[in-house]
């Protein structure tokens, strides 16, 4: 049995290549149940290689998987859904055209005699979503009238359907709002009240410092950091995703603490990405590349 000190899913030295690429070097990951785990790092840094293999997409070259105290080989996404992971990636993978329940049991219809049981799983799809408090009009609305927030939400709790002890999310705030991204990251609180472990990847430091309770940081398919929430700073946390502490952020947030005060050509607004993807917060990769674009 795990009282949550015990990590439901733990990483051990995994290795992936893509022919000459080495996506993932010796990477290790716990996570607990009852915990948000935040795993950021640049583009290109390996953060969805390691969520594909940990669903089961690819498999690693090395390393080791352990699930609830056993090792496993995840060696599809049906096992990995099978062991409790599950994984709402960034696309969502909705159909428009269906409706809210017809999208949370698609794959896992309930029947009864032969025939869809409509009304159970229009009574199971208003119990996930008021377990999420989500805020959805109708489960008989098609997707397609629906806010972004509220796909996120929807997608989130298709996730539940199988009742998984780990959920991935990959950049589940990427394209919201402030108010929306505010509901999210409510609902990723109440996933962690349930006791699941929750896997976050996100580019926005704010969604990190709001809920995260740990952080991984990888850099060139490498573990770089791994901070507790509350013992580091988001320009620290830039630091280590950018491997250099000589950036933008992180000198305006040391002359910030020495007490100088800012002046106007202190504020570089391309240290937050402006493509609309991001809410405030978003670390530029590399704001002289983004400048020239
Ligand atoms: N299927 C693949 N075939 C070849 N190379 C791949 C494949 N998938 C990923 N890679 C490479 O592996 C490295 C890690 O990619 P990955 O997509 O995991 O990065 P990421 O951290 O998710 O980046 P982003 O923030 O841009 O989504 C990159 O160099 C990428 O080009
Ligand atoms: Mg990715």
């Amino acid at each position: 049995m795990n009282d949550g000190s015990q990590p439901i899913l733990s990483l051990r030295g995994i290795d992936k290549r893509f022919g000459a690429v080495q996506a993932l070097s010796d990477v290790s990951l716990d996570v607990r149940p009852g915990e948000v785990v935040a795993l950021v790092g640049d583009n290109g840094a390996g953060k969805s290689t390691l969520v594909k293999i940990m669903s089961g997409v690819y498999q690693p070259d090395g390393g080791e998987i352990v699930f609830d105290g056993l090792p496993v080989s995840i060696n599809g996404p049906k096992a990995s859904q099978a062991l409790g992971i599950a994984t709402v990636f960034q696309d969502l993978a909705l159909c428009d055209n269906l409706d809210v329940v017809a999208n949370l049991f698609l794959g896992h219809e309930r029947t009864s005699g032969g025939v869809l049981d409509e009304v159970e799983m229009e009574r199971h799809s208003w119990e996930l979503l008021r377990q999420l408090s989500a805020k959805i009009p109708s489960v008989r609305i098609p997707i397609a009238s629906l806010s972004g927030g509220q796909r996120q939400t929807v997608a989130i709790a298709r996730s539940l359907v199988g009742e998984p002890k780990v959920v991935m999310l990959d950049e589940p705030t990427a394209a919201l709002g402030v108010a929306q991204t505010a509901e999210v990251l409510n609902l990723i609180e109440r996933l962690r009240k349930r006791g699941l472990g929750v896997v976050l990847i996100t580019h926005n430091m704010a969604d990190v410092q709001a809920v995260a309770d740990r952080i991984y940081v990888l850099r060139l398919g490498h573990n770089s950091a791994e901070f507790a929430i509350g013992e580091v700073t988001t320009e620290q946390l830039v630091a280590a995703i950018t491997g250099a502490s000589d950036n933008v952020v992180a000198e305006r947030a040391a002359r910030d603490r020495t007490g100088s005060a800012i002046t106007p050509e202190d504020i570089d607004p391309y240290a937050v990405l402006p493509d609309g993807a991001g809410g405030p917060g978003r670390v530029s990769p590399d704001p002289d590349q983004e400048r020239d674009a």
